[in-house]
């Protein structure tokens, strides 16, 4: 039995109890907007990105990758239009000082005074009036005092100086993106791969953003992790009866859709959504989101862009460099439009968290189980012993470890009851118990040398089944490559009760 929706609160609190994700700089009272990922939080994050660059780069013949610095060139900035256009509308307010978003303020609960209950303060509902005075918010939602001013625009690129001296002509930014490299490397991968379009070029990395209202949890940061494509296509070329960009701009948005679907997150908790002309960025003639619906609502886990030319052409402006691509067949150079999957990492594994996290009730006793598919699961298996004061049990159970752990990631634990370390498995994910008793090992006092078989347990069905050490690494590997549960369990038996 399933119980009650995920909260961020509970995702929060997990988090940080198990080691995914802690507050940066907590002994010194935390950095704003910025998180620590833990030991089984960094396994998962670089496996949401191991396989989404296994599926989208390795395994495609049309994709190649880069990792490009941080720190670019000032002008890659200009000609981006990040200088001019990458920024949001501020208010401040006059009295606490707080900083919004402009387009944010009427999203927030409001705080409010109010002098038809002689002053008493409420706590108001975001958009809604209050109940006694019938007033709408207009002052401070954070102080309930202070007036806001007028809208300002602020960059939200992190300005910083190449080198020992502090002067304009050494400014440079953090990036806002990682797409921007993929654009100014264009002819460098083209020339030194010799590729032929249609071919993306994808790239996994940091990004940098002075978010004016950071906040739940690490849905919105000011360093975050990006995971982005561009991919190229000749605007002359039509595909199925239509123009390249489009046929291909929705082919990666049903791809995109079924990784998601793929990784385990419910297609009911997905969505698409057409990003509405007065909407979309300066560079984009179509944009798609695919929504998610996170603990606080439905809200962008990644964009699928249609670019057009417009960065080939900008950063072709601006550099003096020619970026464009020889047809052969017209014989004409043209500048390529761009498709552009953009995933944030850190949302990612916020879904998949949010999606997997289950509370059941087995045997009347609450279980939390992260149902992560076994390709994310941050720990792979977990080798129990049963009993820990047998030397034999314990010293099979690390041989066991230390074998499966050349192939994944694999722990040991002993130290809790049997059914409270399934709980500790369950929780953080792991997909697969091994447990090492008296029946594997036997009793050498008598003579035995046990049947050398393990139990396997399965985290969601939680049946169990003894398989052959010698056949263990295998039939791990035969689960986690997707084989059913059922149909790997059936050729051996299950434990003796
Ligand atoms: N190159 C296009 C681009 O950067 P975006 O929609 O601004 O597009 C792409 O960002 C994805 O990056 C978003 O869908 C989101 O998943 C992630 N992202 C953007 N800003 C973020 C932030 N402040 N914190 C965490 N993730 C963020």
């Amino acid at each position: 039995m399933s119980m009650g929706a995920t909260s961020m609160d509970v995702l929060v609190s997990l988090s940080k109890r198990r080691g995914f994700v802690f507050q940066s700089s907590e002994i010194y009272g935390g950095t704003g907007s910025c998180w620590d990922y833990g030991p089984l939080g960094v396994e998962l994050k670089n496996n949401i990105k191991r396989v989404w660059w296994r599926d989208f780069v390795q395994q495609r013949a049309d994709m190649v990758g880069i990792d490009a610095s941080i720190l670019m060139h000032p002008t890659v900035w200009k000609a981006s239009g990040h200088l001019d256009h990458f920024t949001d509308p501020m208010v401040d307010c006059r009295e606490c000082k707080r900083r919004f978003r402009a387009d944010h303020v009427d999203a927030l609960p409001w705080t409010h005074y109010c002098a038809a209950t002689k002053g008493n303060k409420f706590t108001i509902p975001a958009g809604e009036a209050c109940g006694h005075c019938g007033l709408r918010r207009t002052l401070c939602p954070e102080c309930g005092k202070g007036e806001l001013t007028a809208p300002r625009q602020f960059n939200l690129m992190f300005k910083t100086f190449m080198g020992p001296v502090e002067e304009d002509a050494a400014v440079t930014y953090l990036r806002p993106e990682t797409a921007q490299a993929m654009f100014v490397n264009f002819d460098n991968v083209l020339q030194s791969m010799r590729l032929k379009l249609p071919f993306g070029i994808a790239q996994a990395g940091r990004s940098f953003r002075n978010e004016i209202t950071p906040g739940n949890f690490i849905f919105r940061t000011r360093e975050f992790e990006q995971m982005e494509i561009e991919f190229f296509v000749n605007p002359n070329d039509r595909v199925d009866g239509r123009p390249a960009d489009e046929y291909w701009h929705d082919r990666w948005i049903e791809d995109c859709m079924a990784w998601f679907l793929r990784y385990g997150l419910a297609a009911d908790n997905l969505r698409l959504r057409e990003h509405e002309k007065d909407e979309l960025a300066h560079y984009a003639k179509r944009t798609v989101d695919i929504e998610y619906k996170f603990p606080i609502g439905w809200s962008e886990l990644m964009g699928i862009a249609n670019r057009t030319d417009f960065d080939l052409k900008q950063h072709s402006k601006w550099s003096g460099k020619s970026l464009t691509y020889f047809d052969d067949e017209r014989k004409e150079h043209v500048v390529p439009f761009v498709v552009e999957p953009a995933a944030g990492v850190d949302r990612a594994l916020l879904a998949f968290m949010a999606d997997a996290y289950r509370e059941e009730e087995v045997r009347g006793e609450k279980r939390v189980v992260l149902k992560l598919h076994p390709e994310l699961a941050p720990i792979k298996v977990a080798v129990l012993p049963l009993l820990k004061k047998r030397d034999d049990i314990v010293r099979t159970a690390h041989a066991i470890r230390a074998d499966l752990a050349k192939q994944w990631r694999v722990v040991y634990d002993d130290t809790a009851a049997i059914g409270r370390l399934y709980r500790r498995q369950d929780e953080v994910g792991t997909p697969y118990c091994v447990t090492v008793d008296v029946q594997t090992v036997g009793d050498s006092e008598r003579g035995e040398t046990g049947d050398q078989r393990v139990t396997i347990r399965e985290r969601n069905s939680m049946e169990q089944a003894r398989v052959p050490i010698a056949e263990l690494a295998l039939v791990i590997r035969e689960l986690l490559d997707g084989a059913p549960w059922p149909q790997v369990a059936g050729r051996y038996p299950s434990p003796r009760s």
